[in-house]
């Protein structure tokens, strides 16, 4: 398995082409997403638990999730090059993440997209991509 399969990258199924960092706009569009997504969790009443479950400041969540977006994404590899393999599911064994924690991320991130003005195409095919990972990642019932 490669690296890119592993990571559930969105670029790997499609016809090579533009990867979706280009198509976003590159590292200033991914960072402002990731930035909404995380003021949006602070905000939001409906992403309390979400938010509950992270750091009192989630500067260093704002980071990581950039750093891993950006080669997801097809971008460079900044997660890599700093942690290695993400092993994104064992990382979150920590939290208990339930199909209402599943939800909520992705709720989050959608909302993100959407206010950004990502245009529906690419964002339904992120958001599709985001879901399986998402999913993979519950380690709870419910
Ligand atoms: C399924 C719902 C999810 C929940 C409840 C969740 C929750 C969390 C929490 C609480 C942290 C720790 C934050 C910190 O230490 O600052 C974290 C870290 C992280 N999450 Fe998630 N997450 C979810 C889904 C995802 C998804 C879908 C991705 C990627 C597409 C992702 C990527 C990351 C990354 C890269 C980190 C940093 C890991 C590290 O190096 O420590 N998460 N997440």
């Amino acid at each position: 398995m490669n690296q890119a399969t592993q990571q559930q990258d969105p670029a790997d199924e499609e016809e090579p082409g533009i990867p979706p960092y280009e198509l976003l706009g590159g590292e200033t569009m991914v960072r402002s997403i990731v930035d909404r997504f995380y003021d949006l969790m602070e905000l939001e009443p409906e992403f309390a638990e979400l938010r509950a479950m992270h750091p009192p400041s989630m500067e260093g969540s704002r980071d990581k999730l950039f750093w891993f977006l950006s080669g997801w994404l097809g971008g460079p590899s900044l997660y890599i090059e700093r942690f290695g393999h993400p092993r994104l599911r064992a990382r979150h064994l920590p939290f208990a993440i339930t199909s209402k924690e599943r939800d909520q991320w992705i709720t989050c991130m959608a909302l993100a997209m959407q206010e950004l003005g990502v245009a529906e195409d690419l964002r339904d095919r992120l958001l599709t991509s985001l879901y399986q990972t998402a999913d993979w990642m519950r380690n709870t019932p419910g």
